[in-house]
């Protein structure tokens, strides 16, 4: 489902991969881990090709880095869904409005757009919170929101780029045990973060190691 053959990527003279290369299956959780700076968030912006590599190949679904268009990106996008540390919320609009913003894009029928950012919400147990504004909610709760709002398409694969950076540790178990529920639905989740403590905690998953631009794939033991 996701490829990354031999890339090589440098910001200007500073080199971030070089000969980087790992597989995830469908429907795989997988951790990415690696130092501050090592290019963990850089490696997902390869995945929805925000970034192209400047040699070797990015493959996602059925899209390939070598022969991507402009007008495939947002095809590409919709089968990921993308969650960050900073939550990226709209502070003006309303839960519901953040999330049927999403679908209001892709011009879906008005009944169906109610129905998806009602599940969704659902799913995170926001329901109830639906007409508060992104400020009024806790950081967890704001997290939660991102996450209805990445699983909203259904997508193929959830890209998380350290979404517990700024939580407290009991939120991260809630957060970890939510993105856990969805794993088990059958959506694939890459889980970028630098706290090894969450790693070493939910350790028979796979893990990505970045090191020296490299990926080291192994399981912490
Ligand atoms: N847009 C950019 N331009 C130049 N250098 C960048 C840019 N984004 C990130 N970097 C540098 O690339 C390296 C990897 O960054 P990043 O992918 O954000 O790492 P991580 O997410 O693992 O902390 C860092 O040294 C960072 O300073
Ligand atoms: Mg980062």
């Amino acid at each position: 489902m996701l490829l990354f053959s031999n890339v090589d990527f440098a910001y200007d003279a500073h080199p971030i991969f070089f000969n980087l290369s790992f597989e995830l299956g469908q429907g795989e959780f997988n951790f990415l881990i690696g130092k501050s700076g090592a290019g963990k968030s850089t490696l997902l912006q390869m995945v929805y090709m925000n970034i192209l590599p400047q040699a070797g190949i990015v493959q996602f679904a059925e899209y390939n880095s070598k022969n991507i268009k402009p007008r495939d990106l947002p095809h590409l996008r919709r089968k990921l869904g993308i969650i960050f540390q900073d939550f990226k919320l709209f502070r003006d609009r309303n839960i519901y409005e953040n999330l049927s913003f999403v679908l209001e894009v892709t011009n879906t029928p008005r009944r169906e757009i109610k129905k998806k950012v009602n599940n969704a919400l659902t799913d995170v147990d926001l329901f109830h919170r639906r007409y508060s504004m992104p400020d009024e909610l806790s950081g967890g709760e704001k997290q939660r929101v991102a996450i209805a709002r990445a699983i909203i398409n259904d997508p193929l694969l959830i890209l998380a780029d350290e979404p517990t950076g700024n939580l407290d540790p009991e939120t991260t178990n809630e957060i970890l045990e939510i993105l856990m529920k969805i794993y088990n639905r059958g959506t694939g989740i890459l889980f970028a973060t630098h706290n090894y403590e969450i790693v070493k905690r939910y350790n028979n998953y796979k893990i990505i190691k970045l090191e020296d631009g490299k990926a080291v794939k192994s399981v912490f033991k």
